[in-house]
């Protein structure tokens, strides 16, 4: 466990405000923060950062916490990875022997020191005059010249089953740690380590903050697979990082060009592009879009000119533009990827290719009319109503007019037509969403399908008292103290959720511990989902002024009378049939 001081310090180092306005762009709301929730999609901010209680709170989506939860959330963490996350962040170390490891984990630290070890391996063997001729004449083949080899620090895995892992062995590393960063299979019958990568050209994969975080390996013939990847370590998950994004982050501000391979990245760079990047043998994801926004406005997509880059396209097309940047996309003629044609026509020509990047827009125009024979006009109309649906899902008025005129000349009917056909295609979009925006929400209200607290919909009125004690002890420590010295009775038994108590019992034990309650070390017990529900307990009282100790007795009162005439009613308890037994026997007793 990381220690209660660090976790505070690092606490008090990351405003909360701070910290999401680097992933959302906030505005000022009253004495609070909104902005577009990064967690679901939405054209209108119900994304709020309280900065008083360090929370943060979507009426959207029902996400929330502490600034904590949100790392986990946005950068897909677990709460010890997210307190180091914010460590970094605010320039915190924390001691090595302070770090959370279980026993069999192997820190992401070592991860990187192991790779940062076969990198260096790798390389020289690169330049071993005997050992790395085939993955020397490889490179040469592909045209890159030693500085470009250099600059991205390109080795070559020789073709044995033990050379790295002796290597490793020899530097300090286990078995257990060579496997962990994936350097290294274990041999089911021998039970021994072996070289994973074998035979390859090495291209590290580097984060932003400098470690080698992964491998790719390149065969050096046509046998397939082309080429292997290091899995997902502690170190390192593929959907979140871009392999080249440590070079491009300094001279990308402006524009960003997003390739399919490490060899176009390497060849862009080498001809001058160097702000290019690419994913990492996978398709590109929700959290690689919002890193490259952190660092662009906008990104040029120059994916191979097959089909199916060309359908990787149109998915990375959606996510990008989904987080607020601006897209562009280059179709490479002849079925070549940007490194092809780069050795085929030279960078001025490629430099020309980017400058007459099609909009979004026009890539998804085109592909619609290559599909149909507009001559036809029975095809014609086919081709009108798909090029209606794309311009009635764009958001801004003003870019859906410019498209229509564009889209008129080229089907050749008047914009008028289209116009009135892209509006009512465009009501019934809005018809439909509102249909499923109310659905959702009547879900919610009847709390049907409450996957955070399943138990809360067998019966609102203690629910909802559940609800309101809990949202008070998380804000006010006045209640939290009453309930701790017995002032009000209360204990985890009296919870009829099981949410509700494993809440309670969390607050109550951190408010008895040395360093007092922090709603943000309840993030290591509880998840996400149930950090932002808490949240949203606290909001409701928030919303009312009455949250007076009384108030909060009076909802214990309420909880406990519901709890027992539902235990009465429901035969939930197993000594109420008893003691209505026993009292029906007084109540005679009495009239005798
Ligand atoms: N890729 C992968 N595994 C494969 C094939 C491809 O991980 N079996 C990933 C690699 O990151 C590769 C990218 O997908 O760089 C694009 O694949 P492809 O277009 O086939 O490769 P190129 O980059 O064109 O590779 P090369 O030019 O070396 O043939
Ligand atoms: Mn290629």
């Amino acid at each position: 466990m990381i220690p209660r001081e660090i976790i505070d310090e690092i606490l008090y180092r990351s405003d909360i405000t701070d910290v999401i306005g680097s992933y959302v762009s906030l505005k000022r709301a009253g004495s609070n923060m909104s902005g577009l929730c990064p967690f679901h999609s939405e054209k209108s901010p119900s994304f709020t950062v309280f900065p008083a209680t360090k929370s943060f709170y979507c009426f959207g989506c029902g996400a929330g916490g502490d600034v904590i939860t949100f790392i986990k959330k946005a950068e897909n963490l677990d709460y010890p990875s997210a307190v180091e996350f914010l460590a970094a962040r605010a320039g915190i170390t924390i001691p090595e022997d302070k770090k959370y490891v279980k026993s069999d984990e192997v820190s992401r630290r070592r991860v990187f020191d192991m790779n940062l070890e076969a990198a260096k391996f790798f390389r020289q063997c690169l330049f071993d005059e005997k050992i790395g001729a085939p993955g020397r004449e490889y490179l040469a083949k592909r045209k890159l010249s030693g500085a470009t080899i250099k600059h991205f620090g390109l080795g070559f895995a020789p073709d044995s089953f033990n050379m790295l892992t002796d290597y490793l062995h020899s530097k300090g590393f286990s078995d257990h740690e060579l496997t962990t960063a994936f350097l290294c299979g274990k041999s089911q019958k021998t039970g021994r380590c072996y070289d994973y990568f074998r035979g390859k050209v090495m291209f590290p994969v580097i984060d932003v903050a400098g470690n080698i975080i992964a491998f790719g390996g390149r065969v050096l013939d046509n046998s397939k697979p082309k080429y292997i990847n290091s899995s997902d370590t502690p170190g390192f998950k593929k959907s979140r990082n871009l392999f080249a994004l440590n070079f491009a982050k300094s001279c990308c501000s402006e524009e960003m060009i997003l390739c399919e391979g490490y060899m176009d990245v390497i060849a862009l760079h080498a001809a001058g592009f160097e702000n290019a990047v690419a994913t990492l043998g996978t398709a590109i994801t929700p959290e690689q879009a919002r890193l490259m926004a952190k660092y662009t406005k906008k990104v040029i997509i120059s994916y191979d000119g097959d089909a199916p880059g060309q359908n990787a396209t149109n998915k990375a097309m959606k996510l990008l533009s989904e987080v607020g940047l601006e897209v562009r996309v280059l179709t490479i003629p002849d079925n070549m990827d940007p490194d092809d044609y780069i050795k085929a026509h030279g960078p001025d020509r490629f430099k020309q290719l980017l400058e007459s990047g099609k909009t979004g827009f026009e890539f998804k125009l085109n592909g619609v009319l290559s599909k149909y024979n507009i001559s036809e006009p029975s095809q014609k109309i086919r081709a009108s109503a798909a090029i209606c649906e794309i311009i009635a899902s764009v958001a801004s008025a003003v870019e859906r007019e410019v498209y229509i005129r564009e889209a008129a000349k080229r089907i050749d009917v008047t914009a008028e037509t289209l116009k009135n056909d892209v509006e009512r295609h465009r009501r019934k979009m809005v018809r439909e969403m509102r249909k499923n925006e109310s659905s959702e929400a009547l879900k919610t209200v009847h709390r049907y399908g409450d996957t955070v607290n399943p138990d809360a919909a067998k019966n609102v009125k203690m629910s909802s008292a559940e609800e309101a004690i809990i949202g008070m002890l998380l804000q006010y420590d006045d209640h939290r103290a009453a309930v701790a010295n017995g002032k009000i009775e209360l204990t985890a038994d009296d919870f009829f959720t099981d949410f509700g108590r494993r809440v309670f019992r969390s607050v109550m034990e951190l408010e008895m511990s040395e360093g007092g309650f922090s709603f943000s070390l309840m993030g290591e017990s509880f998840n996400p989902d149930e950090m932002g529900r808490m949240i949203r307990y606290v909001t409701e009282r928030k919303e009312l002024s009455q949250n007076t100790l009384d108030v909060l007795r009076e909802s214990v009162n309420t909880l406990k009378k519901e709890r027992q005439s539902h235990a009465d009613r429901t035969g939930d308890d197993p000594f109420a049939a008893l003691r209505r037994k026993r009292e029906a026997l007084k109540k005679k007793k009495d009239e005798q």
